[in-house]
């Protein structure tokens, strides 16, 4: 499932976030790629832990960890910290599958990718190419989204970035460890809590939300890893 959460971060918050990511050291982005996807990428990023990283990764953690859309859909075990890149000059990320396992930074800790996100932080206007191009069983998306906004997808499909042909594209990426691995599963489960929460609104006190809401929870219970 490709989800887009919009607006996770307003206007002031995304001109602020710039302000601290402009004056950050910027490196090879190839660091955080594996064997294959190195041969593919070719941006730049902020090194992981870097303090202006730490600063907007939190901020945009925070936001997550209150966002009932993400909460609903992610169902969020594990959160990576926020990494930044930006293209310009015709730079690319070829075709690719992100790496299954993480390693958090500074800890013994592993995560395991089952969502990827990015989180676009400069305007469609501020520059050509640049869509994020996934590929899914429904077919290929191109994704290229306001300021401030930010698309989910399954972990597990090939994606690419188109060459920046024009201006900088300034986005944050991370991966999600959700307590339900599977990406169908997760789906059916979403699609279950947006009709629950309907039916929550427009007929309120119905009998028919609490054998409902009992068949999300125990699916939840019997699919859901921690
Ligand atoms: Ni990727």
């Amino acid at each position: 499932m490709l989800l887009t959460v919009s607006d996770l971060l307003n206007p002031d918050q995304v001109a602020k976030a710039r302000q601290t990511l402009d004056a950050a050291d910027w490196i090879d982005g190839r660091v955080t790629a594996g064997v294959q996807s190195a041969k593919a990428k070719d941006n730049s990023q902020i090194p992981e832990g870097h303090p202006a990283s730490k600063e907007v990764g939190a901020l945009i953690l925070d936001l997550l960890g209150r966002h009932p859309l993400f909460l609903a859909a992610a169902l969020p075990l594990r959160v990576f910290s926020p990494l930044f890149n930006r293209y310009s000059g015709g730079q690319s990320f070829g075709t690719h599958v992100d790496n299954a396992i993480r390693q958090v930074p500074g800890t013994p800790h592993r995560i395991r990718t089952d969502i990827s996100a990015t989180l676009f932080l400069s305007g469609p206007e501020e520059y050509d190419g640049g869509e994020l191009v996934v590929q899914d069983t429904y077919g290929t998306h191109n994704v290229k989204l306001r300021p401030g906004s930010l698309v989910l997808y399954p972990a597990t499909s090939l994606h690419h970035v188109t060459p920046v042909t024009r201006g900088t594209r300034l986005c944050s990426f991370f991966w999600i460890q959700s307590m339900i691995r599977d990406d169908a599963q997760r789906s059916l489960l979403f699609d279950l809590d947006v009709g629950i929460q309907r039916l929550n609104r427009e007929v309120p006190g119905n009998a028919s939300i609490v054998p409902f809401t009992g068949v999300y929870n125990n699916l939840l219970r019997q699919w859901s890893e921690m």
